[in-house]
């Protein structure tokens, strides 16, 4: 059976109506139906084959970031009705990237999972996804692909440019710098605390390059949101209006059954690791993406993102690899400029690729002006070449990502200029179980750490500090700081902000938690690590290496703290590495729950 949208084109039947307009089961349909019309619904707007829209809300006190979410929704509810939906809005489990402990992420698959058997349960036709901090984007996303309704997306934008002193302060960017200031004794606790203040002004998500403009702007390379929609900051009237443009559109989206799965191909994707090269990325990226595709059985790894995205060059100009925030990306032109800028020089591999406005991304960014090249450059003048990530190997993971773009000429002159051997180095490990660990021992004169030296950090993957700590961007001891050496070589199993320009190794997988090759690893042994190559080994024998896999297997493998909630055990229990998207194993088997 099928309904008319009224535009003359044909839908298939909605599934709202198997609970509110079931002739054959009244009894059902009446107990379905009668609670609905309690707050002042008509049977006429549930029963009369009107798309009931959901509105997944990411908003809330405990979720600043997206908090402005709640205004938004009631301009969804207007576009929505105004295209003849009816808008049901829900909360979604809070995510706060800065607030939560032990860490934001190890709450991704569970909003994830809540919010399947919210859209699995209820009579909803179509649902728009309020994204914005970090983890909000894929968790919603990921939802949309293992249930695969019609869904889309909508940022709630970024703040305001931080100031202060005439000078832009970016979210978490003018932290790291700021740290530093302090640790070097150049600037007190108040004073730190206040220019930190400075980078948050307004409501909206990190202004910065960091996991959350990098996530909704893939989340609109991918095609899940309207062209444009990702770079407005949250306060501006056009992040009203492009909410009720999205209301209106989720419901022409429904009545095209235009789903999930037909707009996040794997040419979705390829395109999505491409601008994310172009903006300069988070290192958080190919965790989310690489999930989402799992979840919808589109095959995504590692090598693609080096293969598929290491050669792009860096365009946008944002802190932490350049120098704007988050208002000068947008009146610039915001990802289709950005689109654009790639397709004039050849580089967008699929403009065939669906979105959620029925077009191709093609056809929505051909066209779109770049409007100040000075914060999106050209291809023929970038930031930088070469920036997207490169996959390193070796005896000491499967699979690590650098972003090779956020190298600093020091760190360059300092690790990576002898002219025999270019593009690597090779150092002393000194080995941190966790940060606290680090956080207790770092500044200790009896680590007796130098220039030479390779900081590791391990037990922050997803087991081993369930969720993965955003620890890896370690700054070096003070008394280094002061003799002038202001980053060390960094690798380790847990994550890094978004936000860092730290050219740390991480996303280490295996970790070794589940045993992976960090966890033989010990203080005082040679690292060699080489760019070129994408190698990263522990200069030992493989005899040595078998000896201590031996000796770990007799205590009782890696030790890691115990569970503190039900769900940390829970999660770790059945919760994949990052290289394939920290993925709950159970759940990717489940494809277009919606139908089933
Ligand atoms: Fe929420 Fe950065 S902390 S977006
Ligand atoms: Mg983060």
């Amino acid at each position: 059976m099928s309904a008319s949208n009224g535009n003359g084109s044909r839908s298939t039947k909605l599934r709202s109506r198997e609970w509110f307009d079931n002739p054959d089961n009244p009894g059902m349909t009446a107990l379905y139906l009668e609670r609905y019309l309690n707050y002042g619904l008509t049977r006429e707007e549930l029963q009369s084959g009107k798309p009931l829209i959901g509105i997944a809300q990411t908003g809330s006190d405990l979720s600043p970031c997206n908090r402005h979410h709640i205004e938004l929704a009631k301009r969804v509810r207007a576009g929505i009705e105004a295209a003849g939906g009816v808008p049901f809005e829900f909360p979604c489990h809070p995510i706060q990237e800065t607030g939560k402990r032990p860490t934001a992420s190890l709450d991704r698959n569970l909003a994830y999972l809540s919010l399947v058997e919210v859209l699995y349960g209820y009579p909803l036709d179509g649902v728009v996804l309020t994204i914005g901090c970090d983890k909000t984007t894929p968790a919603l996303l990921m939802a949309a692909a293992t249930v695969n309704i019609p869904a889309i997306a909508l940022s709630v934008g970024p703040m305001l440019n931080g100031w202060h002193k005439g000078e832009r302060t970016g979210s978490g960017t003018v932290v790291w710098k700021s740290r530093e200031r302090l640790a070097a004794g150049e600037i007190d606790y108040d004073q730190f605390m206040e220019i930190v203040a400075s980078s948050a002004p307004s409501v909206g998500y990190c202004n910065t390059m960091g996991t959350a403009t990098t996530m909704n702007s893939l989340a609109e390379a991918l095609g899940m949101q309207l062209p444009g929609s990702a770079a407005i900051p949250a306060p501006y009237r056009e992040r009203g209006q492009i909410s009720y443009e999205t209301g209106k559109r989720i419901v022409g989206m429904v009545h095209e059954d235009l789903k999930p799965s037909d707009i996040m191909t794997r040419q979705a994707f390829e395109n999505a690791i491409v601008v994310n090269s172009a903006i300069g990325g988070s290192t958080n990226a190919p965790i989310h993406l690489n999930a989402i595709a799992r979840h919808l059985g589109v095959k995504l790894d590692n090598d693609d993102w080096q293969a598929i995205g290491h050669k792009i060059p860096l365009l946008v100009n944002l802190q932490p690899a350049g120098e704007y925030l988050g208002e000068d990306y947008h009146h610039a032109g915001g990802v289709p400029a950005v689109v654009a800028e790639l397709m004039k020089a050849g580089l967008l591999p699929n403009p065939d690729a669906m979105t959620v406005n029925g077009r191709t991304m093609g056809q929505n960014c051909a066209n779109a002006e770049n409007m100040d090249e000075k914060v999106i450059r050209p291809v023929s003048s970038p930031l930088k070449q070469d920036a997207g990530f490169i996959n390193l190997k070796g005896n000491l993971f499967d699979s690590a990502i650098m972003k090779t773009s956020v190298i600093s000429q020091e760190f360059r002159d300092r690790y990576l200029s002898n002219p025999r051997d270019p593009d690597a180095f090779e150092g002393t490990a000194q080995v941190f179980d966790g940060p606290e660990e680090y956080h207790a021992r770092i500044d200790d004169p009896a680590l007796g750490l130098t220039e030479n030296t390779i900081l590791f950090m391990r037990g922050a993957g997803p087991v081993g500090y369930p969720g993965a700590a955003e620890v890896v961007n370690m700054q070096p001891p003070a008394y280094l700081i002061k003799k002038g050496i202001h980053s060390l070589p960094c690798i380790g199993d847990g994550r890094q902000s978004g936000t860092s320009g730290s050219p740390s190794i991480l996303n280490a997988s295996p970790e070794a938690a589940v045993g992976g090759g960090l966890a033989l690893l010990r203080t005082g042994d040679r690292v060699r690590v080489d760019l070129r190559k994408g190698t990263a080994d522990i200069l030992v024998t493989d005899d040595e290496i078998t000896r201590r896999r031996a000796e770990l297997q007799n205590n009782g493998g890696y030790h890691y703290p115990k569970h503190q909630t039900p769900w940390q055990e829970i999660q770790r229990s059945m919760v994949d590495q990052l290289s394939e998207g920290m993925v709950l194993k159970p759940a990717v088997k489940y494809r277009d729950v919606a139908h089933t």
